[in-house]
């Protein structure tokens, strides 16, 4: 019999090593595969029933690790950030677009096998959006899961399109074949704002300059920001990521009414983050030199996300916002993480 079990591929990035500690903390949770390029951190690895260092296009490995697990849920998080896709925007295809129509196919093969749907829960991203201007950003808001979909980054189009797989994969497979699959991909798709964790720090994105800034100012180094003070995007703590893919991964499927929700904490200019930054390391060199390539893609990205829907249907609710989420969450964190 094979072992029933959570796989997570880019399970060493952020958002994966958020999730293995908090899964680690569910009860009677199936084991977690970890898989990822590099081998997890080791202070994860008891948390862990294995860590495969292996990439997410090698078929072969994929093979070797069906043939081992069952796998229950996945949790695709491996995905090259939108900084790092613009640098290479067809390696970015490769991994964001290829590597989960590849980890489409071997959760809907694994379904066929068990008779059972498999969960898939899928992070995409405030990049899917493109708004055409400033004053078009600053005038509409909060947007909604269907409007503005029009993305300027490789990063952005990869994850649109990647959403619109997943509910392919979901709802329409084969859809001319004799036999209808019987069972299938239960894809749930969370979009994330900016994510901010006060315990690591990311690599490649464009949302960086919020954790960029509070880490440096917590090791007492000066920041350049590379947005302009008035840059403004939503933003959420990693406990809330982490709260919003559990919750999504739990909700009573019968209400679930769409394949992808956005989400959204709160949404604070990079002068306003600074400001709190000041507010609890007075000593804190902020300066601002901004890029034009990244902050022309911030500008394309709403100020707001409507997370409307996933408070309706699955009772989505952040634990911080703005205020609470410097007081009681990056602060005393951050300052213990490098006391
Ligand atoms: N944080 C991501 C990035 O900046 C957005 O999903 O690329």
């Amino acid at each position: 019999m094979r072992k029933r079990v959570i796989l997570i591929t880019g399970a060493n990035g952020e958002v994966g090593q958020g999730l293995i500690r908090q899964l680690a903390q569910v009860p009677d949770r199936l084991p977690i595969i970890a898989l990822d390029l590099r081998t997890l951190e080791p202070a994860l690895l008891p948390m862990v029933e294995a860590s495969i260092a292996g990439d997410i296009l090698d078929a072969n490995m994929l093979d070797r690790l069906t043939t081992e697990y069952e796998i229950d849920t996945i949790y695709h998080l491996a995905a090259l950030l939108s900084t790092h896709s613009e640098f290479r925007p067809e390696a970015a295809h490769r991994v964001n677009v290829q590597g989960t129509v590849d980890m489409l196919h071997l959760a809907i093969e694994q379904a066929r096998w068990r008779a059972q749907s498999v969960k898939f829960i899928f992070p995409s991203s405030i990049a899917v959006y493109g708004l055409p201007d400033l004053a078009t950003k600053h005038q509409v808001g909060a947007v909604t899961e269907q409007t503005y979909l029009d993305p300027i980054t490789m990063y952005g189009c990869n994850k649109l399109y990647a959403e619109h797989l997943g509910r392919y994969y979901m709802s329409h497979y084969r859809q001319l074949a004799a036999a209808p699959e019987e069972h299938g991909v239960d894809f749930r798709c969370v979009r994330f704002p900016g994510i901010i964790s006060a315990l690591t720090i990311p690599s490649g994105g464009t949302s960086d300059f919020a954790p960029e800034m509070i880490h440096a100012a917590a090791k007492g180094v000066p920041y350049a920001c590379f947005v302009r003070p008035d840059a403004v995007i939503p933003f959420m703590t990693m406990p809330d990521a982490i709260k919003a893919l559990l919750g999504l991964a739990k909700a009573d499927k019968a209400r679930l009414q769409r394949a992808v929700y956005n989400v959204s904490a709160f949404s604070l200019p990079a002068e306003q983050l600074a400001e709190q930054v000041v507010k609890y390391f007075p000593n804190a060199e902020i300066i601002y030199e901004p890029s034009a390539g990244r902050q022309r893609i911030i500008d394309s990205w709403p100020a707001d996300m409507d997370d409307t829907a996933a408070h309706h249907d699955w009772d989505w609710e952040p634990d911080f916002d703005g205020e609470q989420a410097f007081r009681d969450y990056l602060v005393p964190t951050i300052r213990q993480q490098y006391a």
